[in-house]
């Protein structure tokens, strides 16, 4: 049968199922959607008259929001209604790690789409076709028919068809990302489903972008792509602890292996290790999924991938603390972004969390500045922040917000440069250099400060892939 698509819902109202959403909101005018979460507090968020409130920081979100909300893209909590009423349902809840039970660290936690199928078998109406969106492992099409299987065994006039659309949206370019595909993936087995689905992106994407495929394939390149993405900045991370004992430059190796076309120049960036919520977790899901089939050798293979993003990031926290003479007991060390890479508020997985957790428990005295991170979520990632009036006398490790790159720098022994965002890469140092605690240093994670002018205004510098610039 063919398909008419008039409402479409989504489960889910995160860094996907928001900037996705609004995307297709944006360029189907003709088509209502409703993005639909458990969570209240988000979904007052999508809904708030002051768009700097939004849950998410994305580059042209806002102005989409601005544009569609409250026409025919709308934020509600209410499943039920939703959901009995629409002709797609995308599900595009959260898949973390599981902690516990079979699998723990490496499993995914299936729980939030199994909840999500179930809403889906009891208050769906008629014919809807059902979209996995979120990351999957394979074969995870098989369980949710199972379950919207059940209605159908009561005698239900309910039909489901499930289709697979993993989404490839990096954080930080989300919308132009979603504007601007390198291709749509959509799997599955009911052809005239798959022309719906196709029939909303050729809204705006190029035919030949849109590949079809089976859903097991679907749902595989999607975790697949990630491993291979996480795969190239393990490899150069490895190298750049190789350049630095070598004396070779980083991003001359970069530059001279990215300009042959068949490695390409994208993803080889240096830094300190990859974070976001999603790298870590589909790696160890294909590792957990490996296992399961029996292939350890390959499990082995891509665990490697994360060893050596775990490594990165210790090796990284341990120059600090050797640069600064062994100790950084009560030490004030500035700590220049949080979010886990720029142009995003997100800190899930941020190599900052872990580094920062290391330098204060060697003792040091961590002043925060990210221009999207704010302080609630530092103190979830870190603890408590110190009490200011304290900060004098402290015996042990902790952290302080700064609200300005001037006053996390003020009278620091150190910097530490964690994410690339644009401010960070213009500090003027001849302004800084003199604030600081001498003798200061810079520690670069990112490649990213103008190295001649911090040492002509007497700071030592360490940056990874480098090492120390004499
Ligand atoms: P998220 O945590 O930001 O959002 C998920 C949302 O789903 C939450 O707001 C949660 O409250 C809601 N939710 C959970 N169960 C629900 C239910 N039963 N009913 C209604 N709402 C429910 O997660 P995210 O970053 O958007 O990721 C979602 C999926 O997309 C994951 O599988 C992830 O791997 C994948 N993905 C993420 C990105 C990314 O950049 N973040 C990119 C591509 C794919
Ligand atoms: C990544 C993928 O790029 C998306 O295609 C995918 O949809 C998404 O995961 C997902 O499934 O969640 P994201 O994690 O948002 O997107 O951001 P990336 O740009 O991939 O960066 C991930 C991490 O790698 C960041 O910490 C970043 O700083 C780091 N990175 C990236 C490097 O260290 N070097 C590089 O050259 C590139």
């Amino acid at each position: 049968m063919s398909y008419k698509i008039k409402k479409i819902c989504c489960i889910g109202a995160g860094y996907v199922g928001g900037p996705t959403m609004a995307v297709i909101a944006d360029k189907c005018p003709n088509l209502e959607i409703q993005v639909v979460d458990i969570d209240e507090e988000k979904i007052k968020k999508w809904n708030s008259e002051d768009l700097s409130l939004l849950p998410i920081y994305e580059p042209g979100l806002e102005k989409i929001i601005k544009k569609c909300r409250g026409k025919n893209l709308h934020f509600s909590t209410d499943l039920e209604l939703h959901i009995a009423s629409s002709d797609m349902i995308f599900i595009s809840v959260n898949t973390p790690t599981k902690t516990k039970g079979i699998g723990a660290g490496q499993a995914s936690d299936l729980r939030w789409i199994d909840a999500s199928a179930r809403q889906i078998a009891e208050f769906a109406r008629g014919e809807t076709i059902v979209v996995e969106k979120s990351t999957l492992p394979v074969k995870t099409a098989l369980t949710i028919k199972k379950i919207l299987e059940v209605p159908k065994a009561k005698n239900s006039s309910k039909k489901f068809t499930v289709l697979s659309n993993p989404e490839f949206l990096a954080e930080g370019s989300a919308i132009e990302d979603l504007n601007y595909p390198d291709r749509v993936l959509i799997g599955g087995d009911d052809p005239q489903a798959m022309d719906a689905l196709i029939e909303i992106y050729s809204n705006w994407v190029e035919k030949d972008k849109i590949l079809t495929t089976d859903l097991w394939s679907s749902e595989l390149s999607k975790l697949i792509a990630n491993a291979f993405l996480a795969q190239r900045i393990s490899s150069i991370n490895s190298i750049s602890a190789l350049c630095e004992e070598t004396g070779a430059d980083i991003m001359n190796v970069s530059k001279a292996i990215g300009s042959d076309k068949r490695i390409g120049d994208k993803f080889l960036n240096p830094g300190p290790g990859f974070g976001g919520s999603c790298f870590k977790k589909d790696i160890m899901n294909l590792v957990y999924i490996c296992n399961h089939y029996g292939l350890s050798e390959v499990a082995e293979y891509w665990g490697k991938v994360v060893d050596i993003n775990n490594w990165q990031q210790k090796r990284i926290s341990n120059q600090i603390v050797e640069k600064l003479f062994g100790t950084i007991s009560s030490k004030k060390i500035a700590i220049l972004g949080f979010s886990f890479k720029a142009n995003t508020n997100d800190t899930r997985e941020s190599p900052s969390i872990y580094i920062c957790k290391e330098l204060i428990e060697e003792g040091g005295l961590l002043s925060i500045f990210d221009p999207k991170v704010d302080k609630k979520r530092i103190e979830l990632d870190l603890g408590p922040e110190l009490n200011k009036k304290d900060t004098n006398n402290i015996n042990q490790g902790g952290w302080i917000f700064s609200n300005s790159i001037k006053e996390s720098l003020s009278n620091a022994d150190a910097v530490v440069i964690m994410t690339e965002w644009v401010e960070f890469t213009t500090i003027d140092w001849a302004l800084f250099a003199s604030t600081m605690r001498q003798p200061a240093w810079v520690f670069d994670t990112r490649s990213i400060t103008n190295i001649k002018a911090a040492k002509k205004y007497g700071l030592n510098i360490w940056s990874v892939g480098n090492g120390e610039n004499d």
